[in-house]
């Protein structure tokens, strides 16, 4: 089997707030700390820090970050360098800018790290923005870090949270890091300092803060200037330093993250996007139109009966089952199972008209979990691009009466139905997605064109490790 990096992004939108210094100097402690592990560092930024604490003496390079996102493997992009670290250098911000329109996919640097054939770890330093590089990084990462200064940079986190969540990234995999702390500033009142107000703000949100801060050190500091224009790791350089323990702390830290995870996330959307590849060209619209459920699994009536407004498309994640759905039959029963409203609810008829109207634009997906001893189903909905804009968990107590006309036996038919005998293990798929489809001709959606489309969204879902 080919090897997966684990990938981890250093990521803020705030400037100067240490994301290149973590970003070398991690890669270097994580060498020191496991020899075994090859660890592997590229910047989207263009300051050439990598390159200059990583290139060795005379060493000649060739290829850089651009050649890596034009598609050249990443593997052999990667220079040995000092301290045992294998580094891809770096570009210019012009050679890398007329590249960002491909980029637009989120997926697309996952793809090409899958395909790299790099082993160990990968650490991405980004820029101080959120341009489509920084989204791809943060999309590809099996661990982000956000270094955090002071409230402006723990503001400007949000937007990286909110991404990251949207894009699916399991909670736990977003660390903050207070980073530059100075020990010397306090605050009245309930925060402290610094650090406390940091790991506050993180835990109300419930990310994860790493207990270990790096403080502000002048000697940490003057490790980038140097007269031969190199720049030095901690590690070597900064002994007797508290940063030099700190920093332990936190490579320590993510050992042991790694160490604990299954897959990297590189091989899960690697993966999945192959299973998705292989289907589609293997079946063609006959074996699509063949294995359409000749029932709608709402109502149960033959389709071949009562084929008159079916506005919905379904399709397992696995794509062992399909079908169509009526459209009064799918939007009652989501206006039931979300609201809990029926046809003899007042304002049913507004409510049914605006239920109705998302699911008419965007794709929602249904998918089941036994957890704490309930059954409950998780319902998302995504616009074209795989963007979620919507989500509820509903607990269906299938025990008890049940007022929605029925609706939870209805639901649990429908997922029962479509999704049984896939070996559900909780929180891990499978799931239903509901397309709209044009009513008139639902067929259409089985097209080459049309029903590449609707894969597309899908696999933007699917690569959303953690989601389900
Ligand atoms: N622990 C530290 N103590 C003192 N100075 C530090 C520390 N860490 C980093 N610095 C200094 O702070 C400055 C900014 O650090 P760095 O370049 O790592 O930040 P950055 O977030 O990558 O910045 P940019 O957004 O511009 O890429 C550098 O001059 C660096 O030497
Ligand atoms: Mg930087
Ligand atoms: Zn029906």
């Amino acid at each position: 089997m080919q090897p997966y990096p684990y990938i981890i992004t250093i990521s803020s939108e705030k400037g100067g707030v240490g994301k290149t210094t973590l970003a070398c100097n991690l890669a270097v402690y994580l060498r020191a700390l496991r020899e075994s592990l090859p660890v592997t560092v590229l910047s989207f930024d263009n300051h050439f820090t990598i390159d200059r604490m990583f290139g060795l003496e005379g060493q000649k390079v060739r290829g850089t970050v651009r050649e890596m996102l034009e598609g050249e493997p990443a593997g052999a992009l990667a220079h040995t360098g000092q301290y045992g670290i294998d580094y891809i250098p770096s570009s210019t911000a012009e050679r890398l800018s007329p590249l960002l329109e491909r980029f637009q996919d989120p997926w697309t640097l996952a793809g090409l790290l899958g395909e790299s054939v790099l082993p160990g770890v990968v650490i991405i330093d980004t820029r101080p923005d959120l341009n489509a590089l920084t989204r791809n990084a943060l999309f590809a990462a099996d661990q982000v870090l956000v270094p955090v200064k002071d409230m402006a940079s723990l503001e400007n986190c949000k937007n990286i949270i909110a991404l990251a969540e949207q894009r699916g990234l399991e909670r736990n995999a977003l660390a903050l890091i207070p980073c530059l702390v100075d020990e010397r500033i306090k605050y009245d009142g309930e925060f402290r300092d610094q650090k406390t107000l940091l790991r506050t703000f993180a835990a109300e949100r419930g990310y994860r803060c790493l207990d270990t801060f790096i403080s502000k050190s002048p000697k940490v500091e003057s490790l980038t200037t140097n007269p031969d224009g190199k720049i030095y790791p901690i590690l070597t350089h900064a002994r007797g330093t508290e940063v030099y323990g700190q920093f332990r702390e936190i490579a320590q830290d993510m050992l042991r993250v790694l160490d604990a995870v299954p897959e990297p996330r590189a091989s899960f959307l690697y993966r999945s996007r192959a299973e998705d590849d292989e289907p589609r060209q293997m079946e063609e619209y006959p074996a699509r139109r063949e294995g359409l459920a000749d029932h709608c699994l709402i109502c149960g009536a033959l389709l071949a009966e009562h084929a008159e407004g079916c506005g919905f498309y379904y399709e397992t994640s696995d794509r062992a089952r399909r079908g169509f759905l009526h459209t009064a039959c799918f939007v009652d029963l989501l206006c039931a199972a979300l609201y809990g409203m029926t046809r003899d609810s007042q304002g049913y008829g507004i409510a049914r008209l605006v239920v109705s109207d998302k699911a008419r634009k965007l794709v929602t997906v249904i998918s089941p979990a036994v957890s704490s001893g309930s059954y409950r189903v998780d319902f998302r909905q995504f616009d074209a691009g795989g963007e979620q804009l919507f989500h509820k968990e509903v607990i269906l107590d299938t025990g008890a009466e049940d007022e929605g006309e029925g609706i939870n036996d209805r639901l649990f038919l429908l997922l029962n139905e479509a999704l049984t005998g896939q070996g559900a293990k909780p929180g891990k798929g499978p799931w239903l997605a509901v397309h709209p489809v044009d009513p008139k001709h639902p067929e259409a959606v089985l097209g080459e064109e049309h029903y590449r489309a609707v894969h597309h969204v899908q696999t933007l879902i699917h690569g959303m490790a953690g989601l389900f």
